[in-house]
């Protein structure tokens, strides 16, 4: 018997068609609630598909050489790990500057998939536009001195990480739910998730509800942004007409339901997860319906923010993991 070894065009070509799963502890009869589980994705999250089509995009556009070219983006996590993971793959070096509030085990994920990383100490998000971001403004010095090897693909105003989302999860959310989605329940962090899956809903059916994800000012949610405290970006302006509405949540509802998902459906979720379920579970909807969340990636990168925030001590996580459904068995997690 020969063995078939997985090549990284196998891992290339498992970005998107991740999961939808049923949330039986919001479903009742014709009122049914999903979660698409986006940590299925090769390096665990929503951002593999931003990650991969602007680096895509750049390739095709002769922006990008091999062994010669730096990928650098500012980030607070999933897109720094999707970058280093795929951009590896593709034969490209990485440096990620990522505020210094992000997870330990994000940062050792990106260190060990073989980035650079530049520390900051800016809040969770970097603050687009406020002049006072200082993961943004490093990550722009460094390219902009050197414009031949540093490429940022700038994933605030990059249309590739909105088609991403209008050519992949926008579709296969259309194919999942067999045209049946009424409402979709997203954060926002570029825009890029919201306004391409929102667009390509909203062509395929004007009544579909698009609905953003509010986090409180100061938050905790990895990937989100606040729009009080922090300016829209441009790749989310551009389409922000689409969002139908906006539900706002505290880091302590979402830390709240980390638990109770796991209890009742087994997923152990991550915060921007548990953000989005406290937001389904809040808003009103009746009758026959059919609620989708982006999950954008699963709990395992949290124990130590878990066991800060008293949402689960470090055993109580361990034991949570070994008993959890549709953990996805990533190669590079
Ligand atoms: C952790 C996380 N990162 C990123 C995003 C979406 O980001 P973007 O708006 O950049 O597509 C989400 C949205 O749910 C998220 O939860």
């Amino acid at each position: 018997m020969s063995i078939k070894a997985v090549t990284d065009t196998d891992i290339l070509n498992r970005v998107g068609n991740t999961p939808l799963v049923r949330l039986e502890s919001l479903s009742k009869n014709e009122l049914e609630y999903y979660a698409k589980l986006e940590g299925h994705n090769p390096f665990g999250s929503v951002k593999d598909r931003a990650a991969y089509w602007m680096i895509k995009d750049a390739e095709e556009k002769g922006i990008l050489k091999k062994g010669k070219s730096i990928i650098i983006e500012p980030t607070s996590g999933n897109t720094g790990i999707a970058l280093t993971g795929i951009a590896s793959l593709l034969g490209y070096k990485v440096e990620i500057v990522i505020p210094e509030k992000a997870s330990s085990e994000t940062k050792e994920i990106i260190k060990s998939l073989g980035a650079q990383i530049h520390e900051t100490s800016d809040d969770l998000c970097p603050k687009v536009g406020s002049g006072t971001d200082q993961s943004i403004a490093l990550a722009t010095s460094i390219a902009s001195n050197r414009p031949d090897t540093y490429y940022s693909p700038n994933q605030y105003a990059n249309e590739a990480n909105f088609k991403g989302h209008y050519f992949g999860t926008g579709p296969e959310l259309w194919r999942q739910t067999e045209g049946k989605i009424t409402h979709f329940f997203t954060g926002v962090g570029t825009g890029g998730t919201i306004t391409g899956i929102g667009s390509f809903l909203k062509e395929k059916n004007s009544n579909i509800k698009i609905i953003g994800c509010q986090p409180q000012k100061d938050h905790l949610i990895q990937g989100w942004r606040n729009f009080e405290e922090s300016a829209k970006p441009d790749l989310f302006l551009k389409r922000e007409k689409l969002v139908d509405d906006w539900v706002s949540v505290t880091n302590a509802e979402a830390f709240g339901v980390v638990k109770e998902v796991f209890e009742k459906d087994r997923l152990l979720i991550s915060p921007s997860s548990a953000a989005v379920y406290a937001c389904m579970k809040k808003y009103p909807v009746e009758g026959k319906a059919c609620v989708v969340g982006i999950f954008a990636d699963d709990g395992r990168k949290f124990k130590s923010i878990y066991a800060q925030q008293n949402v689960m001590t470090e055993s109580e996580f361990d034991e949570a993991l070994d008993n959890a459904k549709h953990m996805s068995a990533l190669a590079y997690l």
